[in-house]
């Protein structure tokens, strides 16, 4: 499985860059905190649990790089920068939460072991999501139905987070526990997350991918076809409201119209219990370039007014169950959210 992002021996990140492929397999060097704010934000490395081990990695660098007499008053404009890259996933700020939570716990002690402590943390960060990711694989595997097939929407697979997935990793699981299912990969247009992302992940897997524009979900949540949906998540709010890519919600309303199960699978780091529900999310705004533009090359007039929010929330009455690595929460999300999340601390 490939690797999203890592941290060298010669203290660098070094992530793929998400923004070639499938054209091309290259990767991106990061030597400073500033560095890994602009491939979160140019969208180099993406997806809500890779944002947070690269944000952790972020501050990491900067106490790294940050001579001793300066740290203390440089350390929250480090957080910050690496706070003002995205908006919406919350894992982005649970990890700089947990650097900034370590970083004022070890004042007072040598430079070098701050250092060192911090480097430390950021890996466990990567490994513990690698971890996290093949537990929702193994509570999620029994949910999907044998010999059918499995509709997902962007990418939430290995390249969305440290590796292994959460979608994609329920997917993996029940791949791995001999079922024979196939994926059903939405296009998810503007950003093409799941055509040139999904798709390419589960080729290397050697996983059965057909791709779909997202204007065809519908016709094949009708058809019978779809065992289930499965989809990640970037925040998820107290009552069970799920944050993701853009078009989620339209697949969450059409697989209730025809009856079929719509599951998010998303760490305990995903949820927001501190917002009541989806309506405090906030959603970024992306560029008009996006929509106007494939790769490049104009597709609307010029002047065209765009929108381009890059998620919805989907509200929880379409959402069947919510995948953890602490288990499955069912409705009503209030409390069995609450009581996983508990279970996690
Ligand atoms: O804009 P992106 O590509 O970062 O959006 C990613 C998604 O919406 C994913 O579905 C979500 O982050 C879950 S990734 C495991």
């Amino acid at each position: 499985m490939v690797e999203t992002i890592e941290w060298t021996p010669d203290d660098t990140v070094v992530m793929i860059d998400q923004t070639r492929l499938p054209r091309e397999e290259s990767y991106v060097t990061c030597r400073t905190y500033q560095d890994v704010a602009e491939a979160i934000r140019s969208m180099v490395i993406r997806g809500a649990p890779a944002i947070g081990v690269a944000a952790a990695m972020g501050v990491a660098l900067g106490v790294l790089r940050t001579p001793e007499v300066s740290l203390d008053t440089e350390f929250p404009r480090i957080c910050e920068t690496l706070a003002a890259t995205r908006p919406t996933a919350v894992n982005l700020f649970w990890a700089i939460d947990r650097m900034k939570g370590l970083y004022l716990s070890l004042d007072g002690l040598p430079i070098a072991e701050r250092r060192a402590r911090m480097v430390a943390e950021a890996k466990r960060i990567k490994l513990e999501d690698i971890a996290i990711c093949e537990a929702i694989g193994r509570h999620g595997a029994g949910l999907v139905p044998d010999g059918k097939t499995v509709l997902t929407h962007c990418n939430a697979g290995a390249l969305a987070t440290a590796g292994y997935g959460t979608a994609l990793g329920v997917i993996r699981a029940a791949v791995s526990a001999g079922k024979k299912i196939d994926v059903y990969a939405d296009e998810t247009r503007p950003f093409l997350q799941g055509a040139r992302l999904t798709v390419w992940e589960l080729q290397q897997d050697g996983i059965a991918a057909t791709l779909i524009t997202d204007n065809m979900a519908g016709h094949f949540l009708k058809s019978g076809r779809i065992g289930c949906v499965v989809v990640g998540a970037d925040r998820i709010a107290a009552n069970g409201d799920v944050a993701n890519k853009i078009g989620t919600y339209s697949v969450a309303v059409l697989a209730k119209e025809n009856g079929v199960p719509f599951y998010v699978a998303a760490p305990i780091s995903t949820l927001d219990l501190t917002l009541a529900s989806g309506a405090g999310i906030p959603i970024e705004q992306r560029a008009a370039v996006e929509v106007t533009h494939v790769f490049g090359v104009p597709i609307a007039p010029e002047g065209t007014a765009v929108e381009n929010p890059a998620f919805d929330v989907t509200p929880n009455r379409y959402v069947t169950a919510i995948v953890t690595e602490h288990g499955v929460a069912e409705p009503p999300f209030e409390d069995s959210l609450r009581r996983l999340s508990r279970d996690a601390s």
